[in-house]
């Protein structure tokens, strides 16, 4: 291996010590196709010779099979390093490579430029310090510039490198650097990027990476590496911030030890410093700093370490520690921009778990402010984000936590979002602010309960939840089981799917962001009248089981049972009641349940009606007997 340091062969140890004590710069590299940015990559390791000699020369044969540039070592073809990409030309996911100089270790995420992997350069600039945004000389900003910016702009990166790259192309031209730098800043002006840096050059030619150039003495800033050695890490800049270290597990291994683990986000902390826990606000002092190599006197952004207090606090996995000084704040509702990263659309209204430092939550979108046109950055009306799409939705928590807005702290305002069902991540998102009327609206207390109101009514109070197919028999069956209930003098409620929308739900279509909004009212409508104490029917097709999970969830242990009407679509179709699978095969109805548009069936219904077996009224005693058998009816 070619390497900078005589060290490797000569002072192994001494080789690897320096290395550790390197600060690391993470960057990204943006940029289409074509504008040399695996080239640049290539040359900037080739450089800092870290290349070793069997890749050199597999390169210089490939170069010469696929290469773009002529008998030159084309550096591109070492960093699109999949066969697939290689015949296509472009470079589909993140791939990261490591180098590392004198001063600074380096990791850089290279990204896909095309829109439709927007969800990569996210990915790929998260963690990053700097961001290369790769222009062309000869084409200047396109709207691939702009929303590679914008996307940086999002995730909040600070130090921004303009390359502009390909001058040997365009004559070394002053003029050109200057007319594409000009409309640079002002487009950076609009979406609030400060601090650009412009560099002239040809990263195929090598011009201003490492040294500065002769072919543009015109140009007076440093070279791209030079200006990668000086940029200033996050690592550094967190130290400024105030305090926060999110509690990644409590350590308690005898009863006289009991300490609070987790990496510290941000700013410095000693013993004898005062410290807020949220979102309890409960106060204590710092006793111990303590690691694996003794006690600290100080621990600082990026360690990991585990305090001890002054006092017995009660805090556990999620709470955040803050200098009582400069607290976090603490809300259950806010605005966030959201980037979505799944194939199945963003719902609101449907619950997912939201991971934010160590803490994880239940979050829903409560409403899509707007979704933002990455190509021009216009405001859009949205009812759902779709793969790659980028909104600012206001987002509502099923509990409070601690949070900085993003723009202050990333690891206490980022956050990503999970399907409960599979666990993939579904999308990632910044927290801007609280919404203030989460915090000017508290639970009121009332002294007659829900078992207060059952107990008038000399009952239990439950919700039977019917769910299948359109034409399956939910609103026949459940409406013979509350004639059943009402006979022996039980108080009832109805709810059906026909009849909410045409009230409640009247602005209700069937899309699945619908659908699913559909649900959550009449979940929430369900739980009101379980406090009321009645016995709630439920007859929705109700497609979805994130939905019918979440209406499960709002009332307590043992008050909901799924009754899955089980008709096979054939059936249902044949029956047709109301001839709309007819309307819906001519295709003159659209998103038709079982036709196009989806039905997850229920894995673990409570009861199963297999209509094919039992007729309506066999079906709604069956019912009526389970009800008895786990203790809702008397017999
Ligand atoms: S749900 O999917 O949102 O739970 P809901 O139970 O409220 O549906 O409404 C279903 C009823 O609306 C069906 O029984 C049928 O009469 C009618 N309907 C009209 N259009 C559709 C459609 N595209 N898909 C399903 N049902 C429809």
């Amino acid at each position: 291996m070619a390497h900078v340091s005589d060290l490797i062969s000569t002072d192994i140890e001494q080789y690897l010590k320096a290395h550790e004590n390197k600060g690391l710069l993470r960057f990204i590299t943006c940029g289409s196709v074509d504008d040399g940015k695996s080239t640049l990559i290539g040359r900037l390791l080739y450089e800092s010779k870290m290349l070793f000699e069997d890749q050199l020369s597999a390169i210089e044969a490939d170069s010469k099979k696929y290469g773009t540039q002529g008998d030159e070592i084309d550096f591109a073809l070492l960093v699109d390093g999949l066969a697939a990409e290689r015949e296509q030309g472009i470079t589909i996911d993140v791939a990261y490579r490591f180098f590392s100089t004198d001063q600074r270790k380096y990791i850089v995420a290279d990204t896909p430029g095309h829109e439709q992997y927007t969800r990569n350069m996210v990915t790929g600039a998260s963690t990053a310090d700097a961001a290369i945004l790769m222009v062309d000389a000869r084409k200047g900003i396109l709207i691939q510039t702009r929303r590679h910016s914008y996307l940086m702009s999002l995730i909040g990166i600070r130090n921004i490198v303009v390359a502009i790259n390909k001058m040997d192309l365009v004559d070394y031209s002053e003029a050109v650097f200057n007319r594409i730098r000009e409309e640079y800043r002002a487009f950076a002006r609009q979406i609030g990027f400060e601090d650009v840096t412009f560099i002239p050059m040809s990263a195929f030619k090598g011009d201003n990476i490492t040294t500065l150039s002769e072919r543009m003495p015109w140009y007076q800033g440093t070279a791209l590496m030079p200006h990668l050695e000086a940029v200033e890490l996050d690592d550094e800049r967190l130290q400024r911030s105030a305090f926060r270290m999110p509690v990644q597990w409590v350590n308690r291994p005898n009863l006289d030890f009991r300490g609070f683990a987790g990496s510290i986000a941000s700013g410095v902390i000693r013993p004898g410093d005062a410290i807020r826990v949220q979102p309890s606000g409960k106060t204590s002092t710092v006793a111990r700093i303590v690691t694996h190599d003794g006690d600290l006197e100080q621990a600082v952004a990026g360690q990991s370490i585990t305090l001890t207090l002054a006092d017995e606090v009660d805090i556990s996995r999620g709470d955040v520690i803050s200098r009582i000084d400069a607290p976090a704040e603490t809300a259950d509702q806010f605005e966030a921009s959201l980037v979505w990263m799944h194939e199945e659309a963003l719902l609101p209204g449907r619950r997912y778990l939201m991971k934010i430092g160590t803490n994880t939550v239940t979050a829903q979108v409560s409403e899509i402010k707007y979704q933002v046109n990455v190509n021009t950055l216009e405001h859009l009306a949205a009812k759902q984000l779709e793969l790659n799409a980028i909104g600012v939705c206001n987002l509502s928590l099923d509990r409070a936590i601690a949070f900085d807005a993003y723009a202050d702290n990333q690891d206490t305002g980022g956050f990503i979002l999970i399907d409960r069902l599979t666990n993939n991540t579904v999308g990632a998102g910044m927290l801007r602010f609280a919404l203030r009327r989460s915090q000017n609206i508290h639970m009121q207390h009332v002294d007659v309960d829900k078992a207060a109101r059952a107990q008038a009514k000399s009952q239990k109070a439950c919700v039977l939840w019917f769910t299948g197919l359109s034409g399956s028999g939910k609103s026949t069956i459940a409406n013979l089981v509350e004639k059943k209930l009402h006979a022996r003098g039980q108080h009832t409620y109805l709810l059906d799917g026909d009849n909410v929308r045409h009230g409640l739900n009247r602005d209700l279509g069937f899309t699945d962001a619908d659908r699913v909004e559909n649900i959550r009212r009449v979940g929430e409508v369900a739980k009101l009248m379980v406090d009321a104490g009645l016995i709630v029917l439920s007859a929705f097709i109700s497609p979805f089981c994130s939905e019918r999970s979440m209406a499960r969830d709002l009332v307590a242990d043992g008050e909901f049972l799924e009754i899955f009407v089980d008709t096979p679509l054939s059936v249902a179709e044949e029956r047709d009641p109301k001839g709309l699978y007819k309307k819906a095969r001519r295709g003159e109805l659209k998103n038709f349940t079982g036709i196009d548009s989806a039905y997850e069936v229920p894995e673990a219904a409570e009861i199963r009606i297999d209509t094919t077996v039992l007729d309506a009224d066999a079906a709604a005693e069956r019912i009526i007997g389970e009800l008895i058998e786990c203790g809702i009816l008397q017999n």
